[in-house]
């Protein structure tokens, strides 16, 4: 018979989970039996999300962290092997993207994408590493997960995104040097690629560059953050033989 919740008994923390791809995907791994660990800074809005999960008859913890911060980010990861008992799924969803004119870019718009994008995920996954390989060995699946979710960003640059673009390449790379590294310990590393996804991602962005975007995708049906959560879904309820390293996923539309 097949199995309708494959994640039961596992635990995964989603970065970003207070909006977009996290929020998605954490409803969606909930829903595939994982109790999820939710972490963003909006508290209300991950105690919300919490709140949900757990009246659909799933399990989830609310962490607020700014992930920016490596002493906050351990932090999150420590609360949830402290009070779950165990770790064996990470989605780094958190992420920023400030693009436009890089000689009138605001420098800390360019601290803000690698510290959150590169820095935030570094601090997350180093503290969920130890955890992670003892899942990988001890759980009945003997499998764990890391899911980056980069960019088509991370794999082609373009103009005007120079620091998105070196944030998103760097995750890729970090990404498959993990795998390489943790292959033999079964602890997976996948990198998904999304391309244009309905989110607020966009609506961080200067007024005149967010309205050059929306201008330039006007006639794109985008994807939707379902889209984005099935694709991490296939990766993390994957058989342990199974290792997917890297899903790009476009609007049909989007060259
Ligand atoms: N949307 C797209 O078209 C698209 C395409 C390719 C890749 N991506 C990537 O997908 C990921 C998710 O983005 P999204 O589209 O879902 O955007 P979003 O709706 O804006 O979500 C971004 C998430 O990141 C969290 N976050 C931002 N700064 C943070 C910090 N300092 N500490 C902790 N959490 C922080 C936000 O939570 P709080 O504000 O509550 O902290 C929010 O939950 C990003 O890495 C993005 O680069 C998106």
């Amino acid at each position: 018979m097949l199995d309708t919740t494959p994640l039961r008994s596992t635990v995964a923390l989603v970065t970003g989970a207070s909006s977009g791809i996290g929020q998605a995907t954490a409803r969606r791994l909930a829903a595939e039996g994982a109790t999820v660990v939710l972490v963003a800074r909006r508290q209300d809005r991950i105690d919300l999300l919490a709140k949900e999960i757990v009246e659909q008859g799933g399990d989830a913890l609310a962490l607020a962290a700014d992930l920016t911060d490596a002493v906050a980010a351990a932090g999150v990861v420590a609360a949830t092997v402290e009070q779950l008992g165990r770790l064996d799924t990470v989605v780094n969803a958190a992420g920023v993207m400030l693009l436009g004119d890089s000689a009138q870019a605001p420098l800390h718009e360019w601290q803000q994408m690698v510290d959150v994008n590169l820095k935030g995920l570094l601090h997350v996954t180093k503290a969920a590493l130890p955890h992670l390989v003892d899942a990988a060995t001890t759980s009945p699946r003997q499998v764990a997960d890391v899911v980056n979710i980069s960019s088509i960003a991370g794999r082609f640059a373009i103009p005007n995104a120079a620091v998105y673009n070196a944030t998103k390449f760097g995750v890729t790379a970090a990404t498959e040097s993990w795998r390489q590294e943790f292959a033999r310990r079964n602890v997976r590393f996948s990198v998904v690629e999304p391309g244009l996804v309905e989110t607020e991602l966009m609506s961080h962005q200067q007024a005149p560059v967010r309205e050059r975007m929306e201008a330039r995708f006007a006639d794109v049906e985008q994807l939707r953050p379902d889209d984005i959560a099935e694709a991490v879904a296939y990766v993390v309820t994957s058989p342990r033989r199974r290792a997917v390293a890297e899903i790009v996923i476009r609007p049909t539309d989007q060259v």
